[in-house]
């Protein structure tokens, strides 16, 4: 089954409260495990943005029930790809949360001062996640 890598943009709705990320990450993290799914997720209290990589139809499974969940709105593909190799097969779901996102990042991988992932382009969304994970999680990849 082909390897693939999907990146999303989204915004919290109003009802959903912040407090609720706790759950939100570890149901994530256990249905990911299940479906081999791995990736990221950054959040800095407005916008949501994602990275799923696995199987295409485990991807598009996860992704789907994504697209319907009332917590977050506005869910615009950024990038949707075939890969040789995972870049976060080390996490179910690795959270980058906004206190950890540093204004150094996101003026590197953007052209404004708060992140704003509809305004990147999926080389960029990429890149940007792969830096927030390494610098925030000491990881190598
Ligand atoms: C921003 C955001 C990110 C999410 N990420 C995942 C994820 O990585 N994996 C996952 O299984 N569910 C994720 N969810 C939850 C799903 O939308 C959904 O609630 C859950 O998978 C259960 O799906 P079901 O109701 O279709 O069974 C996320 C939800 C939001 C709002």
């Amino acid at each position: 089954m082909p390897l693939v890598r999907l990146i999303y943009a989204s915004k919290k709705t109003d009802e959903w409260k912040e407090s609720e990320i706790e759950s939100l990450i570890k149901t994530s993290q256990e249905r990911n495990h299940r479906h081999l799914v791995t990736g990221c997720l950054c959040f800095n209290r407005k916008y949501f943005m994602q990275c799923l990589e696995g199987s295409r139809a485990q991807v598009n499974l996860i992704y789907n029930s994504i697209t319907r969940d009332k917590r977050h709105k506005e869910v615009e593909l950024l990038c949707y790809q075939y890969i040789d190799e995972r870049d976060f097969g080390e996490w179910d779901m690795y959270y980058v949360p906004d206190s950890r996102i540093t204004q150094e990042l996101i003026q590197r991988f953007s052209g404004v001062n708060d992140l704003d992932p509809y305004l990147m382009t999926n080389a960029g969304a990429l890149s940007f996640l792969k830096e927030a994970v390494k610098q925030t999680s000491g990881s190598k990849s």
